[in-house]
């Protein structure tokens, strides 16, 4: 099989990309363009994403940045093998802006056309950059998503454990705002609890211990919430050792589920197990999560890859490339693709 040329748009929630990835016969990728807008200064003001912001947003620059995209890649469209857009999940707006743009391209060129999964695509990214092959296992972690997986092969993926209610990106960004912190919330807490002690304030580590590698955000959050009512009015310092004693617990969570997800894995796999933990979402970029992992796959006999922070948020270039893998296998499919806002894997 000859290389492959694939396009990637990518508007599911507040970030408009798009990239060109090309995927060699061996299916070795390599980025030959990431282009991203991110709408976060239209979504500060309200401490959160606003579905109908974002879709305008997106549907304003989705053509500049496409065209950004294959210029920067130096291909035009007659170049490529497929076009691959996010079709789900996330917000409604967005997902059908982006997809009709797929599609046109796709329609007016008479190229192929792959409507993507946004969670298949993060689950695919370490491939990308780490040339991983599969099993292995993977933990996302983002502002919407919280779950592992076990990577079996393109289209395989087994959902070991998720959360049964917030998101760890959601509940960094909800204690950030109770705190009176700016948003996005994870780097803000991430910055106060530097200065902090993570033992002052004792806060509960729901789901620890736990056979199901579920996770369970709310009840610390509320914890936090009651902490810092009986310690109001909070003094910076109180602040710094409320966001250390919240990441301190979210670092435990973090370890003691992935841990019990590696169970899982070697009790399916035996001796064949995988040997690879891939992380995505940006909450990857939390210095003390990361080094908790570290530790974890260190003592479980795993590697870690933990692509840049620019592909382990969202970008076009995980959509090319699950567009790419997909291609590969001679799956495409139709224009009357719809999108699909709640789409498991
Ligand atoms: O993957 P991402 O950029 O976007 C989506 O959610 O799709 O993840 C954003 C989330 C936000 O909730 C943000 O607060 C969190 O990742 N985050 C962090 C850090 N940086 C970003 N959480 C903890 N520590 C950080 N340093
Ligand atoms: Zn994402």
């Amino acid at each position: 099989k000859g290389p492959l040329l694939v396009l990637g748009i990518e508007a599911s929630c507040d970030e408009t990309a798009a990239a060109v990835v090309r995927r060699d016969g061996t299916g070795r990728g390599e980025i030959l363009s990431n282009v991203v807008r991110s709408q976060l200064d239209e979504h500060r003001p309200y401490g959160g994403v606003v579905p109908e912001i974002a879709a305008r947003a997106h549907v304003e620059c989705l053509d500049v940045i496409v065209r950004g995209a294959l210029d920067e890649a130096g291909v035009t469209l007659k170049d490529l093998s497929g076009i691959a857009a996010t079709a789900g999940p996330g917000l409604n707006g967005g997902l059908v802006a982006g997809l009709v743009s797929g599609k046109a391209l796709a329609l007016a060129s008479g190229t192929p056309f792959l409507a993507i999964n946004h969670l298949e695509a993060h689950a695919l990214t370490a491939g990308l950059t780490d040339g991983l092959s599969p099993p292995y296992l993977m933990l996302l972690v983002s502002g919407g998503h919280t779950q592992t997986l076990l990577v079996e092969g393109v289209g395989r993926y087994r959902r070991l454990g998720t959360t049964v209610d917030d998101a760890i990106g959601e509940a960094f960004d909800k204690t950030a705002k109770l705190l009176g912190l700016g948003y996005p919330g994870g780097p803000e807490v991430e910055r106060a609890a530097r200065g902090g002690d993570p033992k002052r304030f004792p806060l509960p580590r729901p789901m620890i211990g736990r056979a199901e590698p579920h996770f369970s955000l709310a009840g610390l959050k509320t914890a936090v919430r009651q902490r810092a009512e009986a310690a109001a009015p909070l003094a910076d310092q109180d602040v710094a050792d409320l966001c250390a004693a919240f990441e301190a617990a979210v670092t435990d969570i973090v370890i003691d589920r992935v841990g019990r997800a590696m169970d899982m894995a070697e009790d399916t796999f035996g001796p064949d197990r995988p040997r690879w933990l891939a992380v995505a979402g940006g909450v990857a970029a939390n210095t003390a999560i990361a080094a908790g992992l570290g530790g974890l796959a260190q003592a479980r006999g795993y590697q870690l890859a933990v692509p840049p922070a620019a592909l382990c948020t969202d970008n076009g270039a995980m959509i090319a490339w699950a567009g790419a893998e997909r291609l590969a296998l001679g799956l495409v499919d139709g224009l009357d693709f719809a999108a699909r806002p709640r789409w498991p894997l």
